[in-house]
């Protein structure tokens, strides 16, 4: 692994299965009474926020502390310093206070980057989305819940090979989208992005994915189907007609939901926008894994942290000290 996490693209084949079956073993800690394991006492975890979240920033607050990290939770939006200056001064500011990760959201697209690769400071840098470039733990949660779903997760599993995956709605203004054709090319998946002409980004056929503008046509192929908001606050002009036309054409309801496979699942990043790209009543169907989404978030976001911040022994041998400390009276008592 390198040092940061900035992009999909940063990840080997091996990396990614690494996080992946990293996770797997840490997702079983969920599933115990105390969620805690000590791999990162004594580290620092920044929560750098400039921009909205409710389930990314959780999602890496609740992580870091299960692996006994602190964590600092900074949201920066509002200030009035220009972008660079402001994350220049922050970074020099978290610097002096020795922070070992920083996880970064931002509305401009290669902030992490910036921040990563200008000397500024010595953290490992976890980019949690950057304007409409990258969210990569977001593709690796959901390649997560993939895998398990799909038949990957075990040792001998198939992985993701030659799977077919479709990721409909607004790719244009989506990282989510550019995180998750990254990931899932490396691991072996077929991506399709379906959209309107307008919501699909300049210089995609650079992508090697397939493009459809015709959802119906793709459903029935697909072994996983997900759903990407309309990023309303991104969009500087009107890009479909209205939303009736857009959830009409490209919106996941029950009748377009028949024409999936037995075994399809249905995923969402979120936040969902109900009605639009979605119907209530497929979003809380059998298929929906989207809940579950999240609860994988916890555990790749932990096995992400683990493999930059820790990773000098396996997550297994973390594992045991939990079962050991598990059956100790005094758990690691300061940090529960
Ligand atoms: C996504 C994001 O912020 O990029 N959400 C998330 O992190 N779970 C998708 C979105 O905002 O639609």
């Amino acid at each position: 692994m390198k040092k940061h996490l900035l992009s999909a693209a940063d990840l080997t084949r091996d990396d990614a299965e690494l996080v992946l079956r990293t996770a797997e073993e840490l997702r079983s800690l969920a599933d115990r009474p105390i969620k805690k394991l000590p791999a990162l006492r004594g580290r620092t975890v920044v929560n750098l926020f400039f921009e909205d979240s409710t389930r990314t920033r959780i999602s890496f607050e609740a992580a870091a502390k299960r692996l006994s990290a602190d964590v600092i939770n900074f949201s920066a939006k509002g200030s009035s310093l220009s972008k660079g200056e402001s994350l220049k001064d922050t970074a020099l500011t978290l610097e002096a206070m020795g922070a070992d990760a920083i996880v970064i959201r931002h509305g401009a697209s290669g902030a992490p980057h910036r921040l990563a690769n200008t000397g500024w400071t010595r953290s490992s840098v976890i980019n949690a989305g950057d304007g409409t470039h990258e969210h990569p733990t977001q593709a690796l949660l959901d390649a997560f819940t993939m895998w398990r779903h799909l038949g990957g997760a075990g040792k001998n599993g198939g992985g993701l090979d030659g799977r077919r995956i479709a990721l409909v709605g607004d790719v244009l203004h989506s990282r989510v989208a550019r995180s998750n054709a990254l990931l899932l090319r490396t691991l072996g998946a077929e991506v399709t992005l379906v959209a309107p002409p307008t919501l699909l980004p300049v210089g995609v056929e650079g992508w090697d994915v397939a493009t459809s503008y015709d959802l119906d046509s793709v459903l029935p192929k697909a072994d996983a189907v997900m759903m990407l908001r309309v990023q309303a606050e991104r969009m500087n002009a009107a890009f479909f007609p209205t939303v009736r036309e857009y959830s009409r054409r490209y919106g996941l309801d029950s009748r377009r939901m028949g024409l999936l496979q037995d075994h399809t699942i249905v995923m969402h990043p979120g936040p969902m926008v109900r009605g639009m790209e979605i119907t209530a009543d497929v979003a809380d169907s059998k298929r929906s894994v989207i809940v579950e989404q999240v609860t994988n978030g916890v555990a790749v976001r932990m096995a992400v942290l683990y493999l930059l911040l820790g990773g000098s022994e396996p997550a297994g041998a973390a594992d045991d000290r939990h079962d050991h400390h598990d059956s100790a009276p005094a758990t690691d008592g300061a940090s529960q």
